[in-house]
């Protein structure tokens, strides 16, 4: 791997989308991640800028190990990872909620059922929150998808997962029941790039930081015109 280069790890899916779109907006040139492709790497040799597409949750790993410069990913899996790296920006796309939900029938009982199972793709996430916030023993059943199901057909009373419309929820009789943080997508940096390609990493920041200032204000004057 070419140290000289600056490497940018995607989270592969709807926030790669929207963070190369937030990229471009701050004026850095992404075509390089734009053309459709399966590889993995895609390299801009002129810009000394690499991006990597990596599973959402792996992109934690990478930033801290290194093999990339910085990341975007979701704070869902930044929670879940507890990764050591720096978290810089909040970029504000890919908003949702982490929730303890269940059937509908719990709302307002949910520290009424003792010893609870919790199924959910987030086992860290639903261990703090149960055990180190609320102090209650629960079960923990760790699943990779389709967490919904699981209080349908009894393998546990209720999920932690994200819920974004709530139309998951809505369609399969369950509701949130507990809201345990605010998600949205961030920029994470790798803690000794931070330091040694601060002559790189700073300008690019600064200059995301500007596009997100020039959205922000849109949407408050758009709030205003109503
Ligand atoms: C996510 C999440 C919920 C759903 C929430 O699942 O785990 O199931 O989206 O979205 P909603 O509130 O808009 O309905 P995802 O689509 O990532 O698939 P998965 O269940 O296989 O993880």
């Amino acid at each position: 791997m070419d140290r000289s280069y600056l490497t940018l790890a995607l989270s592969k899916g709807r926030l790669a989308d929207q963070a190369l779109e937030l990229l471009e907006a701050a004026g850095i040139d992404c075509r390089a991640a734009r053309v459709e492709s399966r590889r993995l790497i895609l390299e801009d040799p002129d810009a000394k800028l690499r991006f990597i597409m990596a599973k959402p949750a792996d992109v934690p790993t990478y930033v801290e190990y290194g093999a990339a410069d910085l990341g975007v990913v979701g704070k869902d899996t930044l929670l879940e990872e507890g990764r050591q790296l720096y978290e810089v920006l909040n970029l504000g796309f890919g908003a949702c909620r982490l929730c303890v939900c269940g059937p509908e029938a719990l709302q307002g009982r949910l520290d009424r059922i003792p010893n609870k199972r919790v199924a959910t793709k987030y086992p860290r996430v639903a261990r703090d929150f149960f055990e180190l916030k609320k102090r209650e023993s629960v079960e923990i059943i760790r699943l990779n998808g389709s967490v919904e199901l699981a209080p349908l057909v009894g393998l546990a009373e209720v999920i932690v997962d994200i819920v974004e419309s709530g139309r998951t929820l809505k369609e399969n009789g369950l509701a949130v029941l507990e809201t345990i943080a605010p998600v949205s997508a961030r920029m994470v940096v790798n803690r000794v790039s931070m330091k040694m390609k601060a002559d790189r990493i700073a300008p690019l920041l600064a200059a995301v930081r500007a596009e997100l200032e020039v959205r922000r204000s849109r949407t408050e004057e758009r709030r205003h015109d109503r």
